[in-house]
């Protein structure tokens, strides 16, 4: 049995994925087999295929390129309880794999149910972008209800799930963005859009609790001045400067976002609910991943790309 994977054996421009096909991997000790049906495009995707990501190297390639997926369960390896072929499922992967492919073997802790209400499209948008968005604000930002929170970039992939899981955990929440997504970010519930080219955020916003930064460089460095005392500020991007930090009586985070199965059953929870959506801003089939990556990197994409694969 044989299935397509999107993969690179060279660092470089969206040209260098190629159409591989591989034997169909074998789930072993705690793991399942998945028919994917869609896979997610994220940044990073991009930063690992111009080699500019610390997690591939040389050495590593080929890889399969795609770090999170909704599918169906086909197969279990031993010593898997509670999930059975025909189940569908989402899971952001470790580094080890990908997703832009036919089919993945996934392990305890990575995967959890698909929320029934949301289409394998959908549910494909939300866990790597989903999970970021929850551990910055939550495990990182440490946020409480009625807080103030300030987010770089919330139109955006991260972004767009972070404004709502804010609002969702009771927060005020203020976001940067361009001007034509404005109302969409109104509609995700921010309080107060900024529109980062014609505004300073800093004239607008003060005695913020939580920066939350998916944007990084001057945006970062500028946000020290609106939080308050004792604040946070966290990034997806880099280290937050440490004499900015002190200066300013905060705390500056830079952080990984890693796979978490209890996690992601949270956030399907708030799907189920309807308290959060994820937008699906376009689709490509699997084989245009390359046009994909390119539209995502090109810009002005609110929320997410998805490949389809299987759908
Ligand atoms: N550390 C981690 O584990 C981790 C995890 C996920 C993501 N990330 C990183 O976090 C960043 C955001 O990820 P994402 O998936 O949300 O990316 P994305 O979908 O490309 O969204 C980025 C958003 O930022 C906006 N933006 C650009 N410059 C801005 C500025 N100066 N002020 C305010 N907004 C600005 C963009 O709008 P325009 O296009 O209109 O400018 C876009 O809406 C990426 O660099 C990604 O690699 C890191």
């Amino acid at each position: 049995m044989a299935m397509h994977a999107i993969r690179i054996h060279a660092f470089g421009g969206p040209e260098v994925l190629q159409d591989d096909t591989l034997p169909l991997p074998v789930p072993g000790h705690e793991e399942i087999l998945v028919r994917i049906a869609a896979a997610s495009v994220n940044p990073v995707d991009g930063k690992i295929r111009a080699g500019k990501h610390p997690s591939v190297k040389d050495d590593d390639l080929p890889v399969t390129m795609g770090r999170d997926l909704s599918g169906v369960v086909e197969a279990t390896g031993d010593n898997v309880q509670g999930v059975a072929p025909g189940d569908a499922v989402f899971a952001m992967l470790g580094w080890d794999r990908g997703s832009y492919a036919q089919h993945v073997v996934l392990k305890l802790g990575e995967f959890t149910p698909k929320p029934q209400n949301l289409s394998h499209v959908e549910a494909a948008a939300v866990p790597l972008a989903a999970l970021t968005a929850w551990q910055g604000l939550m495990d990182h930002g440490k946020l409480q209800k009625g807080q103030r929170v300030l987010i770089h970039g919330g139109a955006g992939g991260v972004g767009h799930f972070a404004v709502q899981i804010a609002k969702a955990m009771g927060a005020w929440v203020a976001t940067t963005c361009s001007a034509r997504d404005i109302d969409f970010v109104r509609k995700l519930g921010a309080d107060r859009a900024i529109d980062y080219k014609a505004e300073t955020f800093e004239d607008v916003v003060a005695n913020i609790d939580l920066v939350y930064d998916l944007v990084g460089g001057e945006t970062q460095d500028r946000s020290f001045k609106v939080l308050k005392h004792g604040g946070r500020l966290v990034s997806t991007l880099q280290e937050p400067d440490k004499a900015g930090a002190i200066a300013a009586g905060v705390t500056g985070i830079h952080y990984m976002a890693a796979p978490n199965a209890a996690e992601l059953a949270e956030i399907g929870k708030l799907l189920l609910s309807g308290r959060i959506k994820p937008f699906v801003f376009a689709t490509y089939p699997l084989q245009e991943a390359a046009q994909a990556q390119a539209a995502l990197e090109k810009g002005a994409v609110q929320g997410k790309i998805v490949l389809t694969v299987d759908p």
